[in-house]
């Protein structure tokens, strides 16, 4: 199988992350439980993933860093525990529905919402979100990059005017994490949600959140810490605060080797992943009845091409791929309603290719092939 389904979750992970998790499941007790050896090794192997995302995201210290089961969930606590009823929130048409839903319901008990929207190209209109402030506002809720054109946005500026104004900034990276640059201080991102199983490399069931110090997030799950267990309150300190109950530290222990491996190999795989996308792109671009989706003048993009073929719907082409040529993508709504919505496309979705620098160029070639004999037989 030709596997171009990387933004969904890694086709390919280094070897050094499965013998991690292997070795965990050997190893490990349940870590901050206790002081015996295998209970050390776990409280180690948690801490050392904590240390490795600090280190890749830039951020003050492992002790920002909680770790989640995704970014769905990274979203969902850092949504739910800063915003309350009364106070207003900035987001755009970009978002997931793991961003969308939880705003939703907030908006059912009394959140203002306020959305920025985009251009044909799906380009974030940034004016949009600035002239939305109002005296309330408490968040501004954003994505790195969106998961169906491939658009980064410009977090720095949107950082920048957020801290400037006093307004908590949330960045969904679940499509940037281990692929671009994140530096948390220099963008002035004051919550980050990222998931383990893209980017990152690490294995389904991680991920979390980093939490600039002086931030409060009101945790949604309460439980076991493992520290003060005679309080009724759960710990207020962080990262306990937002890790209730065991955490994966299995999971973890792949997770710490993946970003490791991604921080070391970053240049490699961005080059390698834009040059993928763009070879991609542009065999595909031209051949009649193919329609592009996103902007491919930016010199930065999440390494993801949408199209569709003819007037097929996305899913009919996503198994014509699958059955007649080998090759795995995403069809449909991509959980991005708003943005398929602005694109024109809620009908019938887009077919997602989406790469990673262990594609080949070969890979590329077959696919573009493939997506011009299905539009040839139109
Ligand atoms: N959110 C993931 C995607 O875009 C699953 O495919």
């Amino acid at each position: 199988m030709i596997y171009l389904d990387n933004a969904a979750t890694a086709g390919t992970r280094p070897q050094k992350v499965k013998e991690a998790v292997m070795n965990a499941m050997e190893n490990s007790g349940n870590p901050g439980r206790s002081s015996h050896e295998r209970a050390l090794n776990a409280s180690r192997t948690v801490y050392g993933a904590r240390k490795a995302l600090a280190r890749l995201l830039n951020a003050e210290s492992p002790q920002c860093i909680a770790f989640t089961y995704n970014a769905t969930m990274s979203l969902n606590t850092a949504i739910k525990g800063i915003l309350s009823p009364g106070d207003h929130c900035i987001t755009s048409v970009m978002e997931h529905n793991s961003v969308l839903r939880p705003l939703y319901e907030l908006e059912a008990d009394g959140l203002q919402i306020s959305f920025a929207g985009c251009d044909d190209k799906g380009r974030l209109d940034c004016s949009g979100i600035f002239s939305s402030v109002k005296k309330n506002t408490k968040a501004i809720v954003l994505t790195h990059g969106s998961n169906l054109t491939g658009v980064v946005n410009d977090i720095r500026s949107v950082g920048r005017f957020a801290r400037n104004n006093g307004i908590v900034f949330i960045v969904d990276a679940a499509q940037t994490a281990g692929i671009l640059d994140i530096d948390v201080k220099d963008m002035n991102i004051d919550v980050l949600c990222f998931t383990g199983h893209k980017g990152l490399f690490g294995p389904q069931g991680t991920g979390g959140l980093y939490v600039r110090e002086g931030i409060r997030i009101k945790p949604f799950v309460t439980g076991g810490s493992g520290t003060s267990s005679y309080d009724r309150k759960h710990p207020e300190e962080m990262p306990q605060a937002l890790e209730a109950g065991t955490v994966n530290s299995h999971g973890l222990a792949g997770l710490a080797a993946g970003a490791e491996y991604a921080a070391e190999n970053i240049e490699n795989i961005r080059r390698k992943e834009l040059e993928l996308t763009f070879m991609f792109y542009n065999l595909v671009k031209n051949i009649d009845g193919v329609t592009v989706y996103g902007d491919f003048t930016a010199s930065e993009r999440c390494p993801v091409v949408s199209i569709n073929i003819c007037d097929y719907d996305s899913s009919e082409v996503g198994d014509v791929l699958e059955t007649e040529f080998g090759i795995a993508v995403r069809p449909g709504a991509h959980c991005a309603p708003l943005m398929h919505k602005a694109l024109g496309t809620s009908e019938r979705g887009a077919v997602r290719f989406s790469f990673s620098h262990f594609n080949t160029e070969e890979e590329i070639r077959k696919a573009a092939e493939a997506v011009r004999e299905i539009a040839r037989q139109e």
